[in-house]
């Protein structure tokens, strides 16, 4: 159990919490959970995984404590600030963070995006972005033909370096001869150790145990050449998984043609960014896919991977399944497999016997209704 000395009132919470569980003579293990409900949809969204969360807890031995940090747009445009450095320290500090949406639309592209999701990103070392790409029963995909047991693979990307992270500036800005130039940083470091985490997980994960490197050694003869050589010596350690590698062109076609192929695809942050939409598209879209940015000596911060939705902001319309699965992996994270799995079997439910579509509006219940759904599914 880790103790923040900084916060005394949500330990002090949690003593009194944990004092009523010992003379119940249940000491449950308490999780504290920041919550960032962030822009236009997130709290909604947001309001629905606490509710599963709390529910699922409740029959469990694990308990949960929520503190909200009032991050993003809205208070950028109150109050100039984006992440306040006593927020990163706060942040780094709890067991895990649960993120709604980061985007305004007043606010110009790129600020928020960088200066508050990337930055805890950033500062938080968050070098794994974990995005499970599942097809549940019941969800339609665009993939003519193709099923639950076709889509089903997790998207590791490497998190903290990359494009987002390179230098570049122009040179002779908005004339003729102007020149930009956006550098991408990998350093062995930080390629071995996500590269050793997919193996990790293609261990730990119950599938066909094939792990797929998606880079571009053909074109990118330095960065990819030192991914392509750090896969190699890593997959010496690991006789038991089978691995391959794809050009990542060639592989967003084989994500559409051939999505079995597939059980753990590990790749950079840019190419990570890219095939995940194809990803979230052939598992039914934005209202399911989520994802877990994770530093796995750390924290980690689980997320709905769309955006703030902010035309549907406050209608009650929007489909929470997508925070519910977020809050879902963060059990799993945690290692509370029981809780999640009970979560999972709830929302796979919910999707496969209650609700008629996973678009906003057209789910035939409102967003509560639907986190009420859930909860009434829990095993
Ligand atoms: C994502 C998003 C972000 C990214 C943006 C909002 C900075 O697209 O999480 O995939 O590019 O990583
Ligand atoms: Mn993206």
């Amino acid at each position: 159990m880790r103790i923040r000395r900084s916060d005394e009132r949500l330990v002090s919470i949690r003593m009194a919490r944990c004092q009523t569980n010992w003379e119940r003579g249940v000491m449950k293990k308490t999780y504290q959970i920041a919550v960032i409900p962030g822009d236009g949809t997130g709290p909604e969204v947001v309001a629905e995984g606490i509710k599963a969360l709390t529910a699922v807890c409740r029959t469990s031995d694990v308990d949960v404590q929520f503190k909200t940090f009032d991050i993003g747009g809205d208070r950028y445009l109150r109050e100039g600030v984006l992440v306040a450095d006593d927020e990163i320290r706060q942040l780094k500090a709890m067991d895990a963070i649960f993120l709604g949406a980061i985007g305004h639309p007043e606010v110009r592209p790129g600020i928020l995006e960088r200066e508050i999701l990337l930055r805890l990103r950033f500062d938080l070392d968050l070098y794994i972005n974990l995005r499970p790409v599942a097809l549940f029963e019941g969800v339609d995909t665009p993939l003519k033909g193709k099923g639950p047991g076709d889509i089903d693979f997790v998207v590791i990307r490497e998190n903290s370096e990359g494009m987002y992270a390179g230098g570049g500036g122009f040179f002779k800005k908005g004339t003729p001869d102007e020149i930009a130039i956006q550098e991408s940083v990998n350093t062995r470091k930080g390629v071995e150790r996500c590269i050793r985490y997919a193996f990790d997980h293609c261990r730990k994960r119950d599938g066909k145990k094939r792990l797929t490197l998606c880079a571009k050694t053909n074109v990118l003869i330095y960065e990819s050449d030192l991914w392509r050589r750090v896969f190699d010596e890593v997959a010496k350690g690991y006789p038991d998984i089978s691995v391959n590698y794809q050009h990542v062109d060639a592989l967003c076609m084989w994500m559409i043609k051939n999505p079995e192929q597939f059980d753990v695809i590990v790749t950079g942050n840019l190419f990570g960014d890219i095939i995940t939409d194809i990803g979230a598209i052939i598992q039914g879209g934005l209202g399911i896919a989520a994802g877990g940015n994770i530093n796995p000596e750390g924290t980690a911060m689980f997320e709905p991977i769309g955006g703030s939705a902010p035309k549907y902001a406050g209608l009650g319309q929007i489909n929470p399944l997508v925070a519910i699965c977020a809050a879902q992996m963060m059990l799993a994270h945690l290692g509370e497999k029981e809780a999640a799995k009970r979560l999972l079997a709830a929302i796979k439910q919910v999707v496969k016997e209650k609700i008629a579509s996973l678009d906003a509006g057209k789910m035939g219940y409102s967003t509560s209704e639907v986190g009420d759904l859930v909860v009434g599914c829990l095993s």
